[in-house]
C-alpha cells in the first residue's frame, strides 16, 4: 500500500488537487472520500471533475438527496455521496453495484459506510480538518 499525505490551506488547492489526480486517472477507478462534514470531499470532487474533463457549465454539489449524480467527461464522472445512505440495501437500490463496475471514475463521499469487500480494488482519500482554511489529505492505493 502506497500512502501520500498532501496539505492544501484552501478551497482552491484542494480543488487543484482534486484535478491534478483527475487528470491522471483512468476509467474505472474508485475513489473511496472519507472525512467530517466539511473536511473538503466534495471540493475536491470539483477539482477531480474538471481534471477528468467535465465542461464547466456542470457545476459540482454533493448529491445529498439524489445519492449519485453523473456527469459527462472523458470518462463518466459517477459522484456518490451515501451521508444519508440508510444501510446496504439502500446502496443495491440506488445502483451501486452497477456504477463500481462500470468503466466511469466513481468518486464516492462517506465510502466509511461501505466495506471494503464491496469497494474491491479502489483508492483512499482521507480529509482532515486541520484548521479554518487547511486540510490534511491522505491518499493510499487498496489492491
Ligand atoms: N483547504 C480547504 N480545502 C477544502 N475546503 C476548505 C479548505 N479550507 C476551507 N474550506 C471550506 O471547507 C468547506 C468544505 O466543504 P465541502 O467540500 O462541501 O466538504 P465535505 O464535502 O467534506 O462536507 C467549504 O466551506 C470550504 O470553503
Ligand atoms: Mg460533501
Amino acid at each position: 500500500m502506497t500512502i501520500k499525505e498532501f496539505q492544501t490551506n484552501s478551497l482552491v488547492e484542494t480543488r487543484e488537487l482534486g484535478k491534478k489526480i483527475g487528470t491522471s486517472l483512468t476509467a474505472g477507478t474508485i475513489l473511496a472520500l472519507t472525512g467530517d462534514l466539511g473536511s473538503g470531499k466534495t471540493s475536491f470532487v470539483q477539482g477531480l471533475a474538471r481534471g477528468l474533463g467535465v465542461p464547466d457549465e456542470y457545476y459540482i454539489t454533493s448529491p445529498t438527496y439524489t445519492l449519485i449524480n453523473e456527469y459527462p467527461g472523458r470518462c463518466p464522472l459517477f459522484h456518490v455521496d451515501l451521508y444519508r445512505l440508510e444501510g446496504p440495501d439502500d446502496a443495491e437500490e440506488i445502483g451501486l453495484s452497477e456504477i463500481l463496475c462500470s468503466d466511469g471514475v466513481v468518486a464516492i463521499e462517506w465510502a466509511e459506510r461501505l466495506s471494503g469487500e464491496t469497494l474491491g480494488e479502489h483508492i483512499a482519500i482521507d480529509f482532515e480538518i486541520l484548521d479554518d482554511e487547511s486540510r490534511k489529505i491522505c491518499v493510499s492505493v487498496h489492491e
